[in-house]
This record gives C-alpha cells, structure tokens and sequence, in this order.
C-alpha cells in the first residue's frame, strides 16, 4: 500500500506565546512546518503530504511549500484545518486520495524527527499493526492528581503510575487508513491524539522506539532546544 503523512498544522500556538502561527514560525531560518514537511518526505516510502494549514492561511502556506526546496518524488496537496487538532487530521484524512492504504500523522510541532523513526512506524503498519505511535520512556515520575479546586491551591495525589511502564507519545503515529478513517468518524470525545481514538474502538494499539529529537515545540524553551539541536546537525 501507498504511504501518506497528514500534517496538521492549523494550531496558533498559544503556549509558546504571541507571534505567528506555531508552524509557521522560524526555526534555523526556516518555518518549523518545511523542516516537518522534509521530515515525512524524507522517507523514500512516503509519496504524499498533506498540509493542514491555519483556516485562513491555507494560500501562504501552499507558496511557502512552493517556495521551499523539496524531493520531486513527493506530491503536496494544503487543506485548511479546523478548530481542533482532531477535526484538522479528519480534514486532511478528507483529502487522501483512494490509492493511499497507510497513514502518518505527523505534527508541524514536530519539525526534528530522524527519518529512521519514520521509516520505524511505517514498517511496523506494513507488518500488521492497524496503529503504531513512536514513544520514549520518561525521565520524570508522573502523578495523578485531583484537579485544583481553585487556581494556586494545592492539588491532591491520586496515584503513581509505576515509571518504568509509561511511555511519552511521539509522532509520526501510524495506521492502517481504514482504521484510521472509522475512528474519526466513530469518536468525538476530545483526544490528544490519534492512537487513542483506535484504542476506544478495541483495536490493538502498538509503540515503537521514538527519539528524543522528537519531541513537540510546545513552550518557549522547547524553540531554544530545537535550535540547538539544528546548530548540532550542520556541524
Ligand atoms: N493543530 C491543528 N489544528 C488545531 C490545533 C492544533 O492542526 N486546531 C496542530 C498544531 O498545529 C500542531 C499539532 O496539532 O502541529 C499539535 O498541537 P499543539 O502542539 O497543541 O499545537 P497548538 O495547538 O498550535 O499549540 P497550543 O496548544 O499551545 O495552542
Ligand atoms: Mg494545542
């Protein structure tokens, strides 16, 4: 089966703070959503991206693709995305041609990822698996809390989850299109990300290696690693 990666990319970035649209701002000189782009069509098995731009930037971002250096083997199609990440990837599931049998969804806030972890979730679908998410153990011990009653006060332990057993979700996360595509269509609870729709329908879910250059520009401090880690790799 033909391999597509949808990129949703329609956020504002609230938490890294005023400024342009998440994805579109600069990383190394360039906007964080090519160095995503590159990252999918960096894979020799993926023949197709799609783009879910911001609502009403879909025409800069279909100049900003043209504007940029990318593989010829690689096709390009930009949808603009909706109010939630979960109904941008369902927009951009809308724009897959029929040919394409497997998908990744991939993050623009996720401009880093090493080609091998891609390839990684791409042969993990092609050998069975309707769902596969790259993951990395965490360094912090994580705890279930009762939400605070009021802002500032303190919050009441519910749990620990025993660490070594939890995994922090990358992506590219994987599927089998059919399954994809039923489980955006059957849940609506407000996830974070696309396994976890697969999960609710029963379906085995499974982890593969992620990487640590994976991680998500969420906060300021994430821009300062990923430039650092750009400064590394054109030494
Ligand atoms: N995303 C999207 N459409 C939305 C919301 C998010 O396509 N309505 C995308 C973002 O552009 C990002 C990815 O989903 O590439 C992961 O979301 P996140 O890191 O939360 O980005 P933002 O929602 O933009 O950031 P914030 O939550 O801080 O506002
Ligand atoms: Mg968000």
């Amino acid at each position: 089966a033909r391999t597509a990666a949808v990129i949703p990319a329609a956020g504002r970035g609230v938490r890294l703070g005023p400024g342009a649209p998440k994805a579109l701002r600069a990383l190394g000189g360039t906007p964080m959503l090519i160095h995503a782009v590159r990252a999918m069509a960096a894979s020799r098995a993926v023949s197709l991206v799609v783009v879910v731009a911001p609502p009403d930037g879909a025409g800069e971002v279909k100049s900003l693709l043209d504007a940029h250096a990318l593989p010829e083997r690689t096709d390009f199609v930009v949808v603009p995305g909706g109010e939630t990440r979960q109904e941008s990837v369902r927009l951009g599931l809308d724009a897959l041609p029929p040919e394409y049998g497997i998908v990744l969804v991939h993050d623009a806030a996720r401009p880093l990822v090493p080609v091998d972890t891609v390839d990684a979730v791409i042969d993990a679908v092609r050998e069975g698996a309707p769902a596969v998410v790259p993951a990395v153990p965490l360094a912090d011990t994580v705890k279930q809390v009762e939400p605070a009653a009021a802002p500032g006060e303190p919050e009441p332990v519910v749990a620990t989850p025993e660490r070594a057993r939890l995994r922090a979700v990358q992506t590219p996360q994987g599927f089998d299109r059919a399954t994809l595509v039923r489980a955006h269509g059957t849940v609506t609870d407000d996830v974070t990300d696309d396994a976890s729709m697969v999960e609710q329908l029963g379906l085995a879910v499974v982890v593969v290696p992620g990487h640590e250059e994976a991680f998500k520009v969420t906060r300021p401090l994430d821009l300062v690693v990923a430039e650092a880690v750009l400064a590394r790799r054109r030494l």
